[in-house]
């Protein structure tokens, strides 16, 4: 994979798992999860699809909630991680180990388009190069109609990455009104990140049109 300066190539982030430097890592579950299971948005027996899963806890959690979980990432260490978890567990979930992200003809999709997408700290994480293939296999293969992109937008004003900044104008731009309902912007909820600087992360649900 090619980058540029303010990218951080592929294959470091096995590099940082191995090391414990992992400081996106919340260590418990993210507050909008929580409120998110709260409210039934994620709920028993739907379908919902975690992209650069890493070592989140949500992956688990939304297993021993009864849902369809399908956690992928392209490290070994965090998916070892998540599975021993499972194993332990006796819980039942589909792994996708590597790049979610490949081109063309190789682009990954689940098998069954899902109701929900839980996108923690993935969108942010990826090169903005990157940030329209995913969001064109999110609205054209991932996702049924209807489907729900539970998003937490990063907000960070200075340049270069990860994380990269999501503003929300950018954002609707990316998530196009065509394909996408939103919510009006005072309806984001503003979650500060523990560590990170206390960056804001703004909790919002697109629905697929
Ligand atoms: C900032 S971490 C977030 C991890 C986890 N969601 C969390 O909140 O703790 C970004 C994750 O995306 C994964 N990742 C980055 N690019 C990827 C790709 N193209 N395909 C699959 N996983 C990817 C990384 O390995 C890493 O686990």
């Amino acid at each position: 994979m090619s980058t540029t300066d303010d990218e951080r190539p592929a294959f470091e982030w096995e590099t940082r798992f191995r090391d414990n430097d992992t400081p996106w890592e919340r260590g418990d579950l993210h507050p909008a999860a929580r409120m998110w299971m709260d409210q039934g948005v994620l709920a028993a027996g739907k379908s919902v699809v975690i992209p650069g899963c890493g070592r989140c806890p949500e992956v688990a959690a939304f297993a021993r909630a009864g849902l369809k979980v399908i956690a992928a990432d392209l490290s070994d260490t965090a998916m070892a991680w998540q599975k021993s978890i499972f194993l332990k567990e006796k819980l039942s979930g589909e792994f996708i180990e590597g790049d979610i992200l490949r081109p063309g003809d190789q682009r990954w999709y689940p098998e069954d388009p899902v109701d929900l997408v839980y996108d923690q700290t993935f969108l942010c994480a990826i090169p903005p190069r990157l940030r329209e293939h995913y969001v064109y296999g999110l609205t054209h293969c991932w996702m049924k109609p209807g489907g729900q992109y539970l998003a937490l937008f990063m907000q960070k004003e200075e340049r270069g990455g990860p994380p990269y900044g999501c503003p929300l104008d950018a954002m609707r731009e990316l998530f196009s009104d065509r394909f996408w309902i939103w919510p009006e912007d005072e309806d984001f909820i503003d979650i500060p990140h523990p560590s990170l600087n206390g960056k804001p992360e703004l909790a919002g649900v697109l629905t697929r049109r």
